[in-house]
């Protein structure tokens, strides 16, 4: 036999570690096993030997031709393989990536705390109003039965802004204001709390912040009393603290409620935190948004939502809200 296979094979070998798609396999398997292949030119030459080296030869060019099946076939089914692996890491979406668990924050702890007394309160059956945080000096004080003159004025600690005439716009100094907004838009009866961000020249320390949040309650009605008042923050300190907490009311002042108490609720040791401001509207105020304190009756409270947030959460310092250390909030 002239052809030489054991080279024959060396070489179609050697050809298919080179071939990089199966395509290429398949025209090598053409090319060396095909109806033109060397391997099948030799079989038509075998009927020209004798009978012996016929056989010989046969078994050897059938061992070749298996041989290189084989061979076609793997190198085929690996390039497949190949190119499936390397199209999946093309298109992998790789969902493994996140080394560490996703970290969900929450909301901020006065805004858990004012979530809660909203519903506290919407579930006596308040609505939630709101007002500007910059206002002028009539809602933030005239309206309020604080004239210019009155020495309530200076205890707000207000921040002026340099608009319009001296001291006509400012940061709110408390919620008060959206008493007035509310009554002059909407008809009694109101029951309506407005949470909201005061503002005050205080330094920051322990207790208090420059910049914190109240949340106003304002309900006008025919026939409301003092009683009312304090079944109210009674029902909501329960409410808010669970049934361990008491509230107590103590005479005050303030321009725009008669009479005017503080309420203060129990601490766990026995002493009273004060919480805010409260009484029966004052008839000017009434007057001032048109309505008529003969027919209508109203009780006001306003009180501070980062205090309760203190309170709730056992802080030490106030500044904790708003220093936003991270190590701090995530404990709530
Ligand atoms: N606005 C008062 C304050 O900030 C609190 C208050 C509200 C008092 C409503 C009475 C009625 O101190």
């Amino acid at each position: 036999m002239e052809l030489d296979l054991d080279a024959h094979l060396a070489d179609a070998e050697k050809a298919a570690a080179a071939a990089s798609t199966e395509a290429d396999v398949r025209a090598l398997s053409a090319e060396y096993l095909g109806k033109k292949s060397q391997l099948k030119a030799a079989k038509k030459q075998l009927g020209a030997l004798d009978p012996d080296e016929r056989r010989s030869a046969g078994l050897r060019l059938n061992d070749a031709i298996e041989r290189l099946e084989t061979l076609f076939e793997h190198r085929g089914s690996q390039l497949a393989d190949e190119a499936r692996r390397s199209q999946l890491e093309a298109e992998r979406l790789d969902l493994t990536e996140l080394l560490h668990p996703i970290e969900r924050g929450h909301l901020h702890l006065v805004t858990q705390a004012r979530d809660r007394l909203e519903d506290v309160f919407v579930g006596m059956g308040y609505e939630v109003a709101e007002g500007p945080e910059v206002e002028t000096a009539w809602y933030n004080f005239e309206a309020l039965n604080i004239p210019e003159w009155h020495p309530a004025r200076g205890s707000f600690d207000t921040i002026f802004v340099d608009l319009g005439e001296p001291e006509s716009v400012m940061l709110r100094s408390h919620t008060s204001p959206v008493q007035i907004r509310t009554m002059e838009v909407q008809e009694p009866p109101i029951y309506i709390v407005a949470p909201g961000r005061t503002f005050r020249t205080d330094t920051a320390d322990a207790t208090h912040l420059p910049a914190f949040n109240q949340i106003e309650g304002l309900v006008i009605d025919r026939g409301i009393t003092l009683g009312d008042l304090a079944g109210t923050i009674d029902t909501f300190v329960h409410a808010f603290f669970g049934g361990e907490v008491r509230s107590r009311l103590r005479p005050s002042y303030f321009p725009f409620t008669e009479p005017s108490a503080e309420f203060d609720i129990s601490r766990p040791d026995g002493s009273w935190l004060e919480l805010g401001g409260c009484g029966m509207v004052h008839p000017n105020v009434l007057r001032n948004c048109g309505i008529d304190p003969d027919r209508w009756q109203g009780f006001a409270f306003g009180f501070g939502i980062d205090r309760l947030a203190v309170m709730r959460y056992q802080l030490d310092d106030i500044r904790e809200l708003v220093n936003n250390d991270v190590r701090f909030l995530r404990q709530f």
